[in-house]
């Protein structure tokens, strides 16, 4: 196993009514920061539930951050903390309001332009340079209320942007699986797709000797398969809406990652698509994931196989057989849930964009990643061409 170390400070909260717990996990006499989106927590009653914890507080709101949060918008926000000396920040939302937090937090203080956060991709590790905050996660699927990433859009330029360091993992999170029943159909395929394509973007590499995080990737995959297109249809039963969202959360909070090598090339194209047809984040996973897997089988095809014979069952068949088979229950999934697997399915103008990642890459000097970097700009190319 490769050495490692792990670090993740996020105290969770996860069940039914526990968001009490917020008067007092935020520091006494602070001025608050409520943030939220578009205004589904006025119609769930997660509004009322935080409102009430917040009583004690001074709270000023900003509402209004974007499904893939803008960086001019959020910098709205800093603005405003910066004016109303704000001491600390509460998400209330899914990934983009949270990632919108981890964003404002570490604006706000940043001497310079905060643009050269996304653009230079800063690591943000001095606690005394961001304003702390707390998340209460409405949407299950990033993972980003126990993490310490998070992808913001420039609207100027249509990039998308991901960012991160130790120092923005929420303080605390409040996981309420009760909320998702409000959720939309589509945010509940998309939650059930991201965090599959997060494991395995973690899982599936080459076969290494870390043991256990190919177990604990395996079972959250396993746990996904048998939930995933149950919870979209009964998402008010608790038990399938409990382990969903623990899924989701354990799939991305710096577990499976420990000691072993991962890809993320899959998210890297992923997000491209977004910025260019906003095309729902978990969408573009599914789109890009499976040609990504062929393109790149020789370097990926003994971790398909363990793939498939220990999350799908496929047995008696070879290795190559049983990769390429993993592959194809992989697509037959995504669609099981609800969800596309071609660009021109979302879209008609998708003819350029091989060419435009391709170059957008070359630009960012993105030209040999992957587990093993030896996904090229040839390769980038091929991925998208066969995603049309
Ligand atoms: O804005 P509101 O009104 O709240 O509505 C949202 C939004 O329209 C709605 N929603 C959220 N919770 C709801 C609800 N509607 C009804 N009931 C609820 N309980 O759902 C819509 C989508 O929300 P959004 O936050 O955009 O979805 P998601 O959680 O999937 O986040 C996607 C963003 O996270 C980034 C993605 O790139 C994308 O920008 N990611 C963040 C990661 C991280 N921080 O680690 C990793 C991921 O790979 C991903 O890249
Ligand atoms: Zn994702």
């Amino acid at each position: 196993m490769r050495n490692f170390e792990l670090y993740n400070p996020t105290r969770l909260i996860f069940g039914e009514n526990l968001h009490d717990r917020i008067t007092d996990l935020i520091p006494q006499n602070s001025k608050v920061l409520l943030a939220y989106g578009g205004g589904s927590i006025f119609k769930n009653g997660v509004y009322e539930k935080v409102s009430k914890a917040l009583m004690p507080f001074e709270v000023v709101e900003f509402g209004g951050i974007e499904p893939n949060p803008r960086f001019e918008t959020l910098m709205k926000a800093v603005q405003l903390i910066r004016e109303k000396q704000i001491d600390f920040i509460l998400a209330v939302g899914g990934g983009s309001v949270i990632d919108g937090v981890k964003f404002i937090s570490a604006a706000v203080k940043f001497e310079g332009d905060p643009i050269q956060i996304l653009q230079q991709r800063l690591l943000i590790k001095d606690p005394q340079q961001v304003v702390p905050f707390g998340a209460v996660v409405t949407l299950p699927a990033t993972g980003s209320e126990m993490n310490s990433g998070g992808v913001i859009t420039i609207e100027a330029t249509h990039e998308k942007l991901s960012f991160g360091g130790e120092a923005l993992f929420p303080v605390f999170s409040i996981a309420d699986p009760t909320v998702i029943q409000s959720l939309p159909k589509r945010q509940l395929q998309n939650g059930v797709v991201d965090s599959f394509v997060h494991v395995l973007e973690q899982y599936l590499t080459y076969k290494h000797d870390a043991f256990l995080q190919d177990r604990i990737a395996e079972g959250i995959l396993q746990t996904l398969i048998e939930i995933g297109p149950q919870v979209i249809q009964k998402p008010e039963d608790y038990t399938l809406a409990s382990n969903f969202m623990w899924c989701c959360t354990m799939a991305l909070n710096g577990l499976l990652n420990k000691g072993v090598p991962t890809d993320w090339v899959t998210h890297m194209i992923g997000h491209e698509l977004t910025a260019m047809y906003e095309i729902d984040h978990a969408r573009t996973l599914a789109i890009i994931g499976p040609n990504l897997y062929k393109v790149m089988f020789e370097t990926k095809k003994e971790k398909l196989a363990q793939y498939g014979e220990r999350v799908w069952g496929i047995t008696g068949k070879s290795e190559e057989e049983t990769a390429r088979e993993a592959i194809e229950k992989t697509i037959a999934f995504y669609h099981a849930v609800g969800i596309d697997t071609k660009i021109s399915e979302y879209t008609s103008q998708y003819q350029q964009s091989a060419e435009t990642i391709v170059n957008r890459f070359k630009q960012r000097n993105w030209i040999a990643m992957g587990e093993k970097q030896n996904i090229t700009p040839l390769e980038i190319e091929k991925i998208v061409e066969m995603a049309y």
